[in-house]
């Protein structure tokens, strides 16, 4: 492999959002032992953070409703796997099987807040805040999401400003990774690099930061691109592209892990993931779900 420009990276975390963002939106709900053997296939393929689930409310994603069971078939390895908490009653239920990473998921407009949490933009903040501090306590790792963070399906545009402020009170509550969720796959890359200027300027750091991209407007690789360049190094993605948000209205699959995976090698950045390992996986994970992976690395090598 070639050795990365000046400026780039020697090494990119790749946290892989496949059986959490991914099967959340799927119509119909995947088997429990296809979920299993898709987070067991996506660790063998090297991949080093897999986001295995979610202890949200079985009414409100019934499709992750075997989120306990799920972690129960994973035994001991699946305690390091992710999941998403948006409460203390979904800390209760991680906690009881030993998770020891959590992700709460907050909104940086209100109409979002209201629709996937029930909450009022303000509200969120009231659920999150002993969660983050429940799940220190017991020494858990907590990721923070922020969504909408480029645009709103409701609102329209989302000022920067009002982005940082939910993202930096998110963040304080005691997480060691904000993610930046462009939930519906609007942003382009200057939009990425001034929404990264202004964390910057708010104190945090590129390296507390993660893009999570939608690939909606198929701008989500150029988005990577334009974050990486900027100083970011971990990004989320989807095996195969699959994802969305059941709450977001327009919000199609992820970037597909294999085209970021693809890019960052082209640069000569590790990743640890063995890219034909990976298109295997999404290649079978597309056979369960019948239908073709939209990801252009997989269709070329699959
Ligand atoms: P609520 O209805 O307001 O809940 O939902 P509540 O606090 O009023 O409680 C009502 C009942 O639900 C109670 O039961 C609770 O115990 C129960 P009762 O006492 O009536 O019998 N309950 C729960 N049960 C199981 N697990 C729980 C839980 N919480 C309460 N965790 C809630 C509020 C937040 C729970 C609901 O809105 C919810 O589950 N939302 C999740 C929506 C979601 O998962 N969306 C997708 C993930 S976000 C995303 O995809 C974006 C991201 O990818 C980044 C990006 O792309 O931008 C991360
Ligand atoms: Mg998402």
């Amino acid at each position: 492999m070639q050795v990365p420009e000046p400026g780039l990276p020697a090494e990119v975390t790749i946290y892989e959002v496949g059986p959490r963002d991914g099967l959340q939106n799927e119509q119909t709900i995947v088997p429990l032992e296809v979920k299993a053997e898709f987070v067991r296939r996506l660790v063998a393929a090297g991949l080093p953070i897999v986001e295995a689930t979610s202890f949200v409310h079985p009414k409100w994603v019934p499709q992750l409703a075997d989120a306990a069971d799920l972690m129960t078939e994973l035994g001991e390895a699946g305690r390091e796997h992710p999941v998403l908490v948006p409460n203390e009653r979904g800390l209760d239920r991680a906690l009881e099987l030993g998770c020891k990473h959590i992700a709460i998921f907050g909104s940086a407009t209100e109409t979002f807040a209201q629709r996937n949490l029930n909450r009022s933009l303000d509200e969120q903040f009231a659920m999150f805040e002993p969660t983050v501090r429940r799940a220190r306590e017991a020494g858990l790792d907590v990721r923070a999401y922020v969504s909408m963070c480029f645009g709103d399906p409701w609102e329209g545009d989302v000022p920067i400003d009002q982005v940082v402020s939910v993202g930096k009170r998110l963040f304080d509550l005691g997480a060691s990774q904000l993610s930046l969720g462009d939930t519906i796959g609007v942003g382009t890359t200057g939009h990425v690099t001034a929404l990264l200027d202004g964390f910057n300027a708010a104190g945090l750091a590129d390296d507390v930061l993660a893009m999570h991209f939608h690939d909606t407007y198929g701008q989500a690789l150029a988005n990577a691109a334009a974050a990486l360049r900027h100083g970011v190094t971990t990004f989320d993605a989807s095996a195969g592209g699959l994802g969305g948000c059941p709450y977001a209205e327009s919000a199609t699959g992820n970037l597909a892990t294999e085209d970021l995976v693809w890019m960052l090698h082209g640069l000569g950045i590790r990743t640890g993931v063995d890219l034909a390992a990976l298109v295997e996986t999404s290649v079978w994970m597309a056979g369960r779900l019948g239908r073709p992976s939209p990801s252009r690395v997989v269709t070329a090598l699959g």
